[in-house]
């Protein structure tokens, strides 16, 4: 007899998880960044528009293949689609396994910062010197190679405890830490003299910085802050029970991941223009900039530690949901034990990440000009996952869109009121939207 499948425990536990996955670095460092640089307030209305249209129908596209099929991303597709479909879901395994080795990686420099808060972080940063710790931080290669091994061990420690008993429990006590962290962090930042200017330049709208190519940014961010295209909810939707309602439940996690992007910059910028520090973007804000801004303040190193505490809970809850979609394809696939298929991949991946480490700090050479860790982001984020966005929302829209009504609505017991305007989304809207963001994101 078959074993039975496993299922979160909960509705919040799932949402928690699926939230988790995410709201990763993605929110935190890229996100204030780009609307800060487009516009403000008048580029977060566009992102909102995004998330909404877009956003909401990719992701109950896939919960709705996964709880349909209750199989990992390729089985799914086996299942639902047949022929050249399940190469859909080979490219998310692909994605989980190879952005989950260099996303290791920098989740490993936020847990390093965490206990460098409590160092000699803060009086080097409040030298002038945090650009010279990092430098030799990540070029370090037993330190970096060492917080990447660790990273990986916990994920795969949580990994291995499964569905409700690993991932579920863990995202429900670490996502409403997040939180708590972010509010503190909030009211630190914008309480300090002179935050007044970093929240002008947030917010403040201005249109004329709305171009092409920030709607295309927005796209963009909107579909990497939400982890979709690779399989991820679809891994996540398998463990779905029938009773949830899942057009609500997308809303609700769109409606956090977007809360703690917008959240995260009423940290950064007021924060950073108190001090009067030219803000900027990536892991040079993240561990340059604000070490930095921290060493300035009364009681830096505690605000430094929840600073990297958030970041490395936020890319935690992220990795384990790239783990699990490598990990159910070797359950449900390979027919591996949940144990063999923790240890086995996650020690993989760990191995994988190793290059990506080393290539920081120049300790090999570059692919075709790119470090190895910026050539594996970049043909993931930049090719893989926008085409496997587009497979999927085609797939539902126009091969499968009968099969998604029926789940979405449990066979006919629920009403979805919403389902022709979902399904020409799904159909038009994001396949077209995605394209001109995968064709403009070509450039290498
Ligand atoms: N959403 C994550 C973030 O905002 C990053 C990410 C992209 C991701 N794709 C993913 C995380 C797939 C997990 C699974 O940083």
């Amino acid at each position: 007899m078959p074993k039975e499948r496993e299922q979160w425990g909960s509705r919040f536990g799932f949402i928690m998880a699926a939230a988790g996955s995410a709201v990763g670095l993605g929110n935190i460092w890229r996100f204030p960044y780009i609307t800060g640089k487009f516009g403000g307030a008048a580029f977060v209305m566009v992102y909102l528009a995004v998330v909404v249209v877009i956003g909401i129908s990719v992701m109950l596209a896939e919960f709705a293949i996964g709880r349909n099929a209750q199989s990992d991303a390729v089985g799914s597709f086996r299942k639902l689609g047949g022929g050249l479909w399940p190469l859909v879901g080979w490219m998310g395994f692909f994605c989980g396994f190879v952005i989950l080795s260099y996303y290791a990686v920098i989740a490993g420099w936020t847990l390093a910062y965490m206990f460098k808060s409590f160092g000699s972080l803060m009086q080097s940063a409040a030298a002038g010197k945090a650009g010279d710790v990092f430098g030799a931080f990540v070029s370090d290669p037993v330190q970096s190679i060492a917080y990447h091994i660790a990273v990986m061990a916990i994920v795969a420690g949580i990994v291995y405890k499964g569905i409700s008993g690993g991932i579920e429990k863990c995202c429900k006590v670490l996502m409403p830490a997040l939180f708590v962290i972010l509010l503190v962090l909030i009211v630190r930042s914008v309480t300090l003299p002179g935050a007044g200017a970093g929240l002008e330049f947030y917010l403040k709208p201005d249109f004329s910085k709305l171009t092409g190519e920030a709607v295309l940014a927005a796209v963009g961010q909107g579909f990497f802050s939400l982890s979709l295209g690779m399989g991820c909810m679809i891994t996540y939707g398998s463990y779905l029970g029938k009773s949830d309602y899942l057009p609500t439940t997308a809303a609700t996690v769109v409606f956090l991941d977007t809360s703690v992007a917008i959240l995260a910059g009423f940290v950064i910028f007021p924060a950073v223009f108190a001090f009067g520090i030219e803000p900027g973007a990536g892991p040079g804000l993240t561990f340059v900039t604000l070490p930095a801004v921290f060493a300035k303040m009364p009681f830096g190193m505690v605000f430094s530690f929840g600073f990297f505490l958030l970041l490395f809970i936020a890319a935690l809850t992220s990795a384990i949901s790239l783990l699990e979609v490598v990990v159910t394809y070797a359950i449900d696939q390979l027919k591996w034990s949940r144990t063999k298929a923790a240890i086995v991949m996650g020690t993989a991946i760990a191995l994988l990440g190793i290059p990506s480490a080393l290539s920081v700090g120049g300790h090999i050479p570059q692919i075709a000009g790119k470090d190895f860790l910026d050539a594996a982001d970049f043909i993931t984020n930049n090719i893989i996952m926008p085409l496997g966005g587009i497979f999927i929302s085609v797939f539902v829209g126009w091969v499968w869109a009968d099969g998604a009504k029926a789940e979405v609505t449990d066979n006919g017991k629920m009403v979805f009121p919403m389902y022709t305007v979902w399904l020409w989304i799904c159909r038009v809207v994001a396949p077209v939207c995605i394209a001109i963001i995968f064709i403009t994101g070509l450039k290498w």
